[in-house]
């Protein structure tokens, strides 16, 4: 499973791109309004950044101006993928762009049914939304289950992108159902790595380095 980071800041692209794992990144107009900036040039920056997929999303209504604005987004850079929203419109402006052979995600997936929709419509991506999904009390991972399923048997090639991550569970989850990315926000990447028994770990290691070293010095005299 690919990690993806769900973001539009530079800094947070960064850090984790020194990890050594970091496979892409997630946009949307929310993460873009959040830096405040010209989110032309942010896009661009993010693009430039992240050695990956990088998906920005458009936000017209529209399925003419929806496919007009993803043919903009698509010529932002290489790697940019064009999200397009899980409706009528959003469908017919996605399935243009692929026939175009612009590679897109379907965005604010929330059931298996709209899953094959996206899949059919011959996606990148399928983003189910799981935090989104527990928030009204139902079960988002039980969603992404199904949808995983349903992808092996119908050997669809649309990656299934888990997307709304809230905590490391819905990582370690994800990755256990089959989904191919999973996009998290940065404070979500920070914790994956953490683990009390790792630092303490460490602290003992350094201490008895500490303790050899200075007997060896004291030796020495
Ligand atoms: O990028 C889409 C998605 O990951 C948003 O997550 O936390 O706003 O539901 P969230």
């Amino acid at each position: 499973m690919k990690l993806f980071l769900d973001t539009a800041n530079l800094e947070e692209i960064r850090a984790i791109k020194r990890w050594g794992v970091l496979s892409g990144c997630t946009t949307n107009p929310s993460l873009l309004a959040k830096e405040g900036k010209d989110w032309e040039v942010q896009m661009k920056e993010v693009c430039a950044e992240v050695d990956g997929d990088v998906s920005l999303e458009t936000t017209e209504s529209t399925a003419d101006a929806i496919f007009e604005q993803g043919m903009r987004l698509a010529s932002v850079a290489p790697n940019a993928v064009v999200k397009v929203v899980m409706t009528p419109e959003g469908l017919e402006a996605g399935s243009r762009l692929v026939a175009e052979g612009v590679p897109i995600n379907v965005t604010l997936c929330f059931s298996p049914a709209q899953a094959i929709l996206a899949a059919e419509a011959g996606a990148r991506y399928v983003s189910p939304f799981l935090g989104r999904i527990d928030d009204i009390g139902a079960d988002g991972l039980y969603v992404l289950e199904e949808i995983c399923s349903i992808f092996e048997v119908q050997g669809y090639e649309t990656d299934v992108l888990a997307a709304s991550l809230r905590h490391p569970m819905h990582v370690i989850e994800a990755a256990r159902l089959g989904a191919d990315v999973a996009t998290m926000p940065y404070d979500v990447f920070t914790k994956l790595v953490k683990h009390p028994l790792t630092d303490l770990g460490l602290e003992k290691f350094d201490s008895d380095w500490k303790k050899l070293q200075k007997e060896l010095k004291e030796g020495a005299k």
